[in-house]
């Protein structure tokens, strides 16, 4: 049995969520397949560090064990990673941001020691990841802003292995903007259970 952690770092009320409609449809998929498998939710909407950003006033404490060392635990204590998160303005979400700078903490989620130059190493080679992410604009509208390439990047680089992401884009427009979340979620039905059935 293993344990999955699911990340939610949209702030769209659950319902009206393309995110989630995607995450759903997964997690269906994958537990009609491995169906004594725990699932853990983290909605980073309901944790007070996700709305803590790194500034001149919080630096000294930031990384505290409420705020960042229960959460390395817990990537710690679980098998896989389901990471959800939609495009906020060319980036990931600023909640899913803050998420990141507190867990990416040098010598407990990484090392650059005994790493050769301009590498690092993960120090969470147990996780498998499973990036899940969403976007208003079709792929490529913006290339400086690769939202999906920048989790995958970040999770492989604490030492993840990182499936084929799956990325819902065009969500801004039709068709897809006239479906509900789950509706749209279907249009990428095939290649949802592939990847539930590899994870
Ligand atoms: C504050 C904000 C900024 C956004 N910025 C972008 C963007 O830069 N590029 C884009 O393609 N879509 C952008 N979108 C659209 C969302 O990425 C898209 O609607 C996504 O599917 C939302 O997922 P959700 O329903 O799970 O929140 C933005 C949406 C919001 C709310």
């Amino acid at each position: 049995m293993s344990k999955i952690l699911v990340i939610n770092a949209s702030s769209t009320p659950s319902e009206k969520s393309y995110t989630k409609g995607v995450a759903d449809l997964f997690l269906k998929d994958y537990l009609e397949l491995n169906p004594n498998d725990e699932i853990i939710h983290l909605d980073l909407n309901k944790e007070k560090m996700a709305s803590i950003t790194l500034s001149q006033a919080d630096s000294g404490e930031y990384w505290n064990q409420e705020d960042a060392h229960a959460y390395i635990k817990q990537l710690r204590e679980v098998d896989k990673v389901v990471v959800t998160c939609p495009m906020n303005n060319f980036n990931i979400s600023g909640l899913m941001k803050n998420y990141l700078d507190h867990v990416l903490l040098a010598n407990e989620t990484f090392s650059y020691k005994y790493s050769k130059k301009g590498d690092a190493i993960g120090l969470l080679p147990h996780l498998k990841v499973q990036i899940i992410t969403t976007q208003g604009a079709p792929f490529g509208w913006y290339p400086w802003g690769n939202h999906t390439e920048n989790l995958k990047g970040t999770w492989e680089f604490v030492g993840a292995k990182v499936g084929t992401p799956i990325l819902l884009a065009g969500t801004k427009l039709p068709p897809l903007n006239q479906m509900s979340p789950a509706e749209a979620a279907l249009t990428l039905k095939e290649e949802i259970k592939k990847i539930a059935g590899e994870f």
